[in-house]
């Protein structure tokens, strides 16, 4: 037998001979543990935050300044906040009630998160050492691999694991691409099979949904005012002229669509919410708050960038504030001004940013030379969010178009 088999029957053996052990005590005893656990609950949750940063500030006996925050719900916290199709405008809508737009506190059950809605605390947190560094290996691995992986449809691994296997077995020494650079890797840089199915998943999945969510949310933009897209046209007209398709190049020589396409991401951010994979590795301190280890950040893009105090006239859409004065240096979205940084910033930035924006301004460019976009007689645009892997149109985008290259037809 056992020891511990043994130890379980002798425990039963004097349990049994013990008077304290009625049923009557039993009960009491299981009464206290409940009562003692639902308190416990309670004390958590009233912390301004919820229950994970209650937790957090028992074990320091109360000693931290608290974060602002909602409490939310006892156990599961503010967990109704990310569940929404809407999480953005309801993260917004709580720091707007807790007087929380620099710091706000949130528990998403267990874990402690911080949010922020400012443009200065964003630079802090995107910017800061403490948060660049990947989360380490296991959280990695559910934030961002499992998580990639487990998104992917039925079929993305085998179709992955071939291409990886063809560039195994090919001698590809002539033209090198992103999977041999991959495969090239020595060392502690090598990356194994899984992890390579991984980030080729990733940068796909990244690199698509959020172009074409960008170039729907233009379109949409371009239908709604006129005005701005026969400017645009007027622009490429000049720039690229009637008798030729768009090329790439042509895109450098423009001022106004580039402004446009700011506008479009100032309103429309694809990605809203910024860095949730995000886990501080040591203790910080962020705009004067302790922020221990293990804290995620996250960065509300969505509404530093429709705050009143850091835009005029925050929900106009007013391309002209992007298009460069004499004398002004040209507003970058690729992150080093925390007022719009759709990409991100830092050393967790988007990779893909420079590709991003200029492929979908090719696009986009490429779309209004060839078509001149109207409202469809049955459908009007419906600016109506909703947050998936990218903030995408809730009803997508339904028009007419009509060449202007060509044919003088509506489609
Ligand atoms: C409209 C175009 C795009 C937008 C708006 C966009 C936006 C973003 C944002 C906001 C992040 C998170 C940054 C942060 O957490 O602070 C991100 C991460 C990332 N993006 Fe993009 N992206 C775009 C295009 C692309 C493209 C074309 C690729 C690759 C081909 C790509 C690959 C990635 C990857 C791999 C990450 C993860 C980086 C990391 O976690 O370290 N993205 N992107």
């Amino acid at each position: 037998m056992r020891t511990d088999t043994l130890d379980t029957v002798w425990v039963v053996a004097l349990a049994s001979k013990w008077r304290a052990f009625t049923e009557e005590n039993t009960a009491w005893s299981l009464l206290i543990i409940v009562v003692t656990w639902l308190v416990m609950i309670i004390v958590y949750w009233v912390q301004p935050g919820g229950p994970a940063w209650g937790k957090y500030r028992l074990k320091r006996f109360f000693m931290t300044k608290p974060i602002p925050g909602p409490r939310g719900f006892p156990l599961i916290g503010n967990i109704n906040l990310m569940a929404s199709p809407l999480a953005h405008h309801r993260i917004a809508a709580a720091a707007a009630t807790c007087r929380a737009r620099r710091l706000m506190a949130i528990s998403l059950g267990d874990t402690r998160v911080i949010v922020t809605c400012n443009p200065d605390v964003a630079r802090e947190i995107l910017n800061s050492s403490v948060f660049a560094d990947r989360p380490i290996k296991e959280s990695a691995y559910s934030l961002m691999f499992n998580r990639a992986i487990g998104f992917a449809p039925y079929g993305v691994n085998r179709f992955v694991s071939r291409i990886i296997a063809e560039h195994r077995a090919e001698n590809r020494e002539k033209t090198q691409d992103f999977v041999d650079v991959l495969l090239s890797l020595q060392g502690a840089d090598k990356l194994s099979d899984a992890d390579m199915i991984a980030v080729l998943w990733e940068m796909t999945f990244r690199g698509t949904d959020t172009v074409a969510v960008t170039i729907e949310w233009i379109l949409a933009r371009m239908v709604l005012h006129p005005e701005v897209q026969s400017r645009v046209h007027d622009e490429l007209d000049k720039v690229v002229g009637r008798s030729r398709a768009v090329e790439e190049s042509d895109i450098t020589a423009m001022v106004y669509l580039p402004a446009v396409i700011k506008e479009v991401l100032r309103l429309h951010p694809p990605g809203p919410l910024l860095s949730w994979a995000r886990l501080a590795i040591s203790d910080t301190i962020i705009d004067g708050y302790h922020v221990p280890a293990g804290t995620t950040a996250m960065v509300n893009m969505w509404a530093i960038t429709r705050d009143p105090d850091v835009w005029t006239d925050p929900l106009e859409f007013m391309p002209d504030r992007f298009v460069i004065k004499a004398g002004e240096v040209e507003f970058s979205v690729l992150g080093s001004d925390l007022r719009l940084a759709p990409f991100g910033s830092g050393r967790r930035a988007c990779p893909g940013k420079n590709l991003g924006l200029a492929t979908f301004s090719f696009w986009v460019a490429s779309l209004l030379h060839e078509f001149e976009w109207i409202p469809s007689d049955s459908n009007s645009v419906d600016l109506s969010e909703v947050l998936k892997l990218s903030c995408e149109m809730a009803n997508p985008l339904r028009v007419k178009v009509r060449p202007r290259r060509g044919l003088n037809r509506s489609y």
